[in-house]
């Protein structure tokens, strides 16, 4: 039998980023599912998404860091904090990158369902997809399929372009199972009506979610997640953070940026004027126009080498629960995954009273 991987390996694997500052990145995402928290249910989806912002952007404030904001609430001249290029942290300490989003699934935290997290990614200078919030449309896999891709000698991978049926028989071989047998999550959106139709009728099944398709991503990584693959066009920053959490995992996203218009079909004089207002934030990232659609990868949208993910669950999540607020304590869980390939679900317990009341969880 070959010996499980060691601490020792793993942290000679994971870089400073890693090592130092992965705590910090969980207990910024616990503060923002905390204030979401409070929020759960009462119907005001900005408000619990203004809130979380607030609790995150003054938790990063503690942490030592001289950190960027690459994906973020939106440009500067719309969002107040955590815009795109904020500077964050002490700033003293690495240069880092960050992709932040408080509350993804606004209206999942405002209407109490399940599926809505507070999340966040870190890595080093230049690791983190320097794009605007637009869409991306995607299809997102497990490292089964991965290695799969790597070995199967007829060179079958997953395409983005191609076939709908063509792509869900390569994940059928990868995962050794029928494709009667697949689950496929997506956005219910009218945009994705033929997709959906297009899945069924190849024989898997379709999951339609109403909102939060990021942590889907996460959990096609999984054994028996009961997610096989997620595909269609949801926000770009979303996509990015699902890179930073398959960096650790093994799994692939492949996919491309596209307007919100265009995903919608909206007539072309919405998508004309939608790519005239983006345009000159395109050029500014470094995207030329005929370069928007090019396929990106999950090394295209997260580079860096040093990566952590981190997300605590707001309301409950297949293998999370949803954050507690129990008197003056608060009870979480989260998921911090590293790039070295360490992955801990950790449930955190903030204990107000230590001496009148004891720890338990
Ligand atoms: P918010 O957290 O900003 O509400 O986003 C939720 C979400 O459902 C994402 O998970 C998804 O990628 C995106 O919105 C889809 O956008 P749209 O609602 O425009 O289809």
């Amino acid at each position: 039998m070959s010996h499980p991987k060691t601490a020792e390996e793993m942290m000679a694997a994971a870089g400073p980023i890693e090592k130092n500052l992965s705590l910090s990145l969980l207990q910024i995402t616990e503060a923002a599912a905390v204030a979401a928290a409070g929020e759960v249910g009462r119907g005001d989806r900005k408000y619990a998404d203004h809130v979380a912002v607030e609790a995150m952007r003054r938790v990063l404030n503690f942490i030592d860091i001289k950190g960027t904001v690459k994906i973020g609430e939106g440009e500067r001249d719309e969002a107040p904090m955590l815009y795109i290029g904020e500077a964050v942290g002490t700033g003293n300490g690495p240069e880092v990158e960050i992709a932040v989003d408080p509350l993804e699934g606004t209206n999942l935290a405002a209407e109490d369902m399940n599926g809505s997290i507070a999340v966040m990614s870190m890595a080093e200078k230049g690791g983190i997809f320097y794009g605007p919030d637009i869409y991306f449309d995607k299809i997102v896999v497990g490292p089964k399929v991965v290695l799969y891709e790597k070995t199967n000698p007829g060179g079958e991978k997953i395409d983005i372009d191609a076939p709908v049926s063509q792509n869900l028989e390569i994940v059928s071989k990868a995962l050794g199972k029928g494709i009667e047998d697949l689950v496929v999550v997506i956005l219910d959106r009218d945009r994705h009506k033929e997709k959906v139709a297009a899945i069924r009728a190849a024989g898997a099944r379709v999951r339609l979610i109403p909102d939060g398709d990021l942590l889907p991503g996460v959990l096609t990584c999984f054994d028996d997640s009961g997610t096989d693959m997620v595909m269609g066009a949801g926000g770009s920053g979303e996509a990015v953070l699902t890179a930073s959490a398959l960096k650790g995992l093994g799994g692939r996203i492949t996919g491309r940026l596209v307007l919100p218009s265009v995903a919608n079909k909206k007539p072309p004089e919405a998508v004309s004027k939608e790519l005239a207002e983006q345009l000159p934030r395109l050029e500014k990232m470094g995207i030329p126009e005929n370069e928007i659609d090019k396929i990106r990868e999950t090394d295209d949208l997260v580079p860096g080498k040093d990566v952590i993910f981190a997300a605590t669950a707001v309301t409950d999540t297949p293998f999370m629960k949803g954050t507690k607020l129990l008197d003056s304590d608060a009870c979480m869980t989260g998921i911090l995954i590293g790039s070295s390939g360490v992955v801990r679900v950790v449930q955190s317990r903030y204990v107000k009273d230590k001496e009148t009341k004891p720890f338990s969880f």
